[in-house]
């Protein structure tokens, strides 16, 4: 039996993508699955390019396997994800010792680009393909996760400035909703208890049923809320531009779906905004929060903000700092802003200095980790409904791990039959999103 370690970089779709690209393999050649890079006969680097930092590591990486090749002369070293989708074969000419470059959507194809290699031994370049057959081969393993991922679309027709993954992700592709349905199905009669919908921009989802209709990310949740084994809905993730009425106002008819929600605002400058080419100002971001609360009054937001845009000014980052008080939101994903290859934000004039960016960065998450702290310790003394996923090791003394409608982990001691329950917990103690509770 041939040997296949897989190393994934990224976002949970990539993540998603390692696991059916492990399937494809497993059920094609009968590939199993090693952590060990030097036992194996097929090494894949799963990348990403979101940031600059994540495609420069692909090289040291690559090199770094280079040497197994003098070991294992029969030895297959194959790069997909989005820095393969964007280089191309000019990842040839920096790693030529690289056999086959994929790209996300053509997983799928590698059985028989790998016989091919075996055959002619030449380097193959498979990145084009406009159809969504990878998610046949998704098999969602047999170890019974409470909580799963399932994948709704992906690509993005958008066009941010900034952002390389219209480039890399291509367009727009919905899974039918039949499918996903019936993936749904299968996770609840296997243990599932709830399912976090995933995309790029999961709500422009637009799924062609087979009466031909259209089904939009509200539907489709509204549709998953009904299977009774499924207790908690969650999505990854939204952008403001689509966050129309029907989502919103799905948080007051769905009990299903948390209290929380991850929605990207990158900055609270509309100038900035407008040079990033996101659709929408501060005033429509915060109408979208205040008709959010009125559906859902306790709903926590999350954020992504990019730091030092080009042409950013100290006025322009204040303005961020004063959405973040307003908004008090509870966490952030945020970064210096990359330039990326081949977007449009890469020809502007970035005047800004790398010292003053992170300084801002600093300021920033000092400011978001103020913010969680304040809505941790709001929740201590209070009982919360916690979905029981697993046991933990924490400083050697086993713990059953939690998490709560907003995202937050919960440790406690407690019995093995409640996994999979939701279950009130006292919350004694705080740190950051850590609680610690008491049944
Ligand atoms: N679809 C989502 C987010 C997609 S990308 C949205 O519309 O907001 C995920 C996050 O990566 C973005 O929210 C952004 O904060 C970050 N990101 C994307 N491109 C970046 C770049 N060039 N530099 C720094 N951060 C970037
Ligand atoms: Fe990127 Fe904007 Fe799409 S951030 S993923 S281009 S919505």
């Amino acid at each position: 039996m041939k040997k296949i370690h897989i190393k994934t970089w990224g976002c949970q779709m990539n993540e998603y993508d390692s696991s059916i690209i492990f399937h494809v393999l497993q059920k094609k050649l009968k590939y199993i699955a090693t952590k060990n890079a030097e036992k194996s006969d097929l090494i894949i680097l799963n990348t990403c390019s979101i940031r600059e930092k994540a495609q420069e590591k692909l090289f040291d990486q690559l090199g770094r396997w280079k040497k197994l090749k003098h070991i294992n002369k029969k030895l297959i070293i194959a790069v997909g994800g989005c820095v393969a989708a964007q280089e191309k074969k000019n990842i040839y000419k920096r790693a030529p010792y690289v056999d086959i470059i994929f790209g996300p959507k053509t997983i799928h194809r590698l059985p028989k680009i790998i016989k091919k290699i075996y055959k002619k031994r030449k380097k193959i370049i498979n990145i084009q393909s406009n159809s969504l057959k990878k998610y046949k081969f998704y098999k969602h393993h047999s170890l019974k996760k409470i909580s799963e991922y399932i994948s709704i679309m992906e690509g993005c027709n958008k066009c941010c400035s900034f952002c390389i993954v219209p480039h890399t992700r291509g367009k727009e592709i919905s899974r039918n909703p039949e499918e996903i349905l019936s993936e749904a199905n299968f996770l609840a009669n296997n243990g599932t208890k709830e399912i976090i919908l995933l995309g790029q921009n999961v709500n422009s989802y637009k799924g062609k049923s087979i009466n031909k209709s259209i089904l939009k990310l509200s539907n489709l949740i509204k549709l998953i809320s009904k299977i009774d084994q499924i207790k908690r809905i969650r999505f990854i993730t939204s952008n403001p531009m689509e966050f129309t009425d029907d989502l919103i106002k799905i948080y007051k008819k769905v009990p299903k779906l948390v209290s929380y929600l991850h929605l990207p605002v990158q900055s609270g400058s509309n100038r900035i905004l407008k040079k990033m080419r996101r659709a929408y100002n501060i005033s429509i971001y915060k109408k979208i929060i205040q008709k959010l609360i009125l559906y859902r009054p306790n709903i926590q937001i999350t954020s992504d903000f990019i730091i030092g845009f080009p042409g950013e000014t100290r006025e322009d980052f204040q303005k961020t700092l004063k959405l973040i008080d307003e908004i008090k939101f509870d966490m952030s994903f945020s970064f210096i802003y990359s330039k990326r290859p081949g977007t449009p934000a890469a020809r502007l004039l970035d005047s800004v200095s790398l010292q003053e960016k992170k300084e801002r960065l600093y300021f920033l998450q000092k400011k978001i980790q103020k913010n969680t702290k304040f809505w941790s310790k709001k929740m201590i003394g209070t009982r919360q409904k916690v979905l029981v996923e697993k046991f933990i090791y924490k400083n050697n003394i086993k713990k059953l791990f939690g998490k709560t409608q907003n995202n937050r982990t919960v440790l406690f001691k407690g019995s093995k039959k409640l996994i999979g329950k939701i279950i009130n917990v006292k919350i004694k103690n705080a740190h950051m999103q850590t609680l610690k509770g008491e049944l």
